[in-house]
């Protein structure tokens, strides 16, 4: 169903409340140290400061406990500041969300004038999605609109509470963006359709896999869950991460593949070492076993010149989840080479967010993508096919 997004509405002089997803990482210091979920928020928020609007931005930073300190260390301040360069006007942070200071602040705010609202979940009834704090939220605005897809997976007052109380709700540009593309790779990709599957457990991508299945012609595995496929075809691992009770599952899931005629592209090559560590000796094991003292903690140049080809020649390329330990520099490589085949390859390409999004903007590839999503695990419920509840409630 097609949303309504914020351009269908007028929204000079109103207030115009948009739920972002300001949820950035910061350093020691407190600085934004990925400012990409801030830079995906600017078309919404600029197209409502032009059309005049009195705009009132909202989101979460990090999952506060309540403790005095939270107050200090998940302020959204580094966020306003930067959103303020980004913009190159003022934007004004509140000192809370709720509350008679907020509702002046707003009452006082110009037609094009920006302010933030201090981190909603400073207050429990947030993720609680209680009715009277998502009141309070709605009676700050004359319009809902709800932009921070990365939130979108959460039932909370501001992502999906308080919808029924406002008198006019759409979605901003960056939901609509990721809804088109991360739409458009699953719904109807141009083929061949590549989807890379990485991560640690088959378990977390289960559902993933079992979509992608459904709609890809070759799905190329890697990360640690690769060893689980691995095990479960009876090749030796070594000391490589196993999900022992699922060794079932990903039979099943073979299995599953081969009866609807899917490739499914597992590493038969491995770049080991003793233990996952950084400091661990670098072994490249040309074979599709892994000796009994090693671990797989990245795949293997065979393996990689394998995915890079499928990325190459494929029309749709849907990716989600590292294929090694590529927090750690010696199992980077092959989690990195994907970005590049992916920025070398001329299919539609689209990154499912979380730990992929974030090795592309370390590679400085994001330019080279068709899309990278903002959503962890929202983009990562949507690929399983679930609704998502900050979705649903602007189709209502
Ligand atoms: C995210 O970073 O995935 C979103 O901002 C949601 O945060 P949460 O997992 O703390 O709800």
């Amino acid at each position: 169903m097609a949303l309504k997004t914020i351009d269908a509405l007028d929204l000079a002089g109103k207030r115009v409340f948009i739920r972002v997803d300001f949820n950035v990482p910061l350093d020691e210091q407190g600085k934004v140290t990925d400012d990409a979920r801030i830079r995906a928020a600017l078309p919404t928020i600029q197209h409502a400061v032009k059309a005049r609007a009195r705009v009132i931005l909202a989101s979460h930073l990090g999952r506060p406990k309540g403790k005095p300190e939270d107050r200090q260390k998940l302020t959204l301040l580094p966020a306003a500041e930067r959103l303020q360069q980004l913009l190159g006007q003022d934007v004004i942070l509140a000192d809370d969300c709720i509350g008679d200071g907020v509702r002046k602040a707003v009452k006082d705010l110009g037609p094009g004038q920006v302010i933030l609202l201090e981190n909603l979940r400073f207050h429990p009834e947030e993720e609680k999605n209680e009715e009277l704090f998502a009141r309070e939220l709605a009676s700050l605005a004359d319009v809902w609109v709800n932009d921070a897809f990365g939130t979108a997976h959460r039932a909370h007052a501001s992502t999906a509470g308080m919808a029924k109380f406002v008198k006019e709700k759409a979605a901003g540009f960056l939901i609509q963006k990721e809804l088109e593309y991360l739409g458009k790779a699953l719904g109807s990709p141009s083929r061949p359709f590549v989807a890379i599957v990485g991560g640690a457990k088959v378990s977390d991508k289960l559902k993933v896999l079992e979509n992608l299945l459904a709609k890809a012609d070759a799905v190329c595995v890697g990360g640690a869950m690769a060893y689980t496929f691995l095990k479960a075809q009876g090749v030796e691992v070594g000391k490589s991460l196993v999900e022992a009770d699922k060794l079932d599952l990903a039979r099943q899931i073979l299995d599953r593949a081969t009866a609807r005629k899917v490739d499914l592209l597992l590493p038969v090559d491995h770049v080991c070492g003793a233990e996952p560590k950084e400091t661990a000796k670098r072994v490249v094991v040309n074979d599709r076993a892994v000796p009994a003292d090693l671990m797989g903690l990245d795949i293997g140049p065979k393996t990689l010149d394998r995915y890079r080809q499928r990325i190459l020649s494929a029309k749709t390329v849907f990716w989600n989840g590292p294929m090694g330990l590529f927090e750690q520099k010696p199992w980077a490589e092959g989690t990195f080479a994907v970005a590049r085949a992916m920025a070398d390859s001329p299919a539609v390409t689209v990154v499912g967010g979380g730990d992929s999004a974030a090795a592309v903007e370390e590679a400085g590839l994001v330019e080279k993508m068709t899309h990278v999503s903002t959503g962890g695990g929202a983009s990562l419920e949507f690929i399983e096919g679930r609704e998502l509840p900050g979705i649903k409630v602007l189709e209502e």
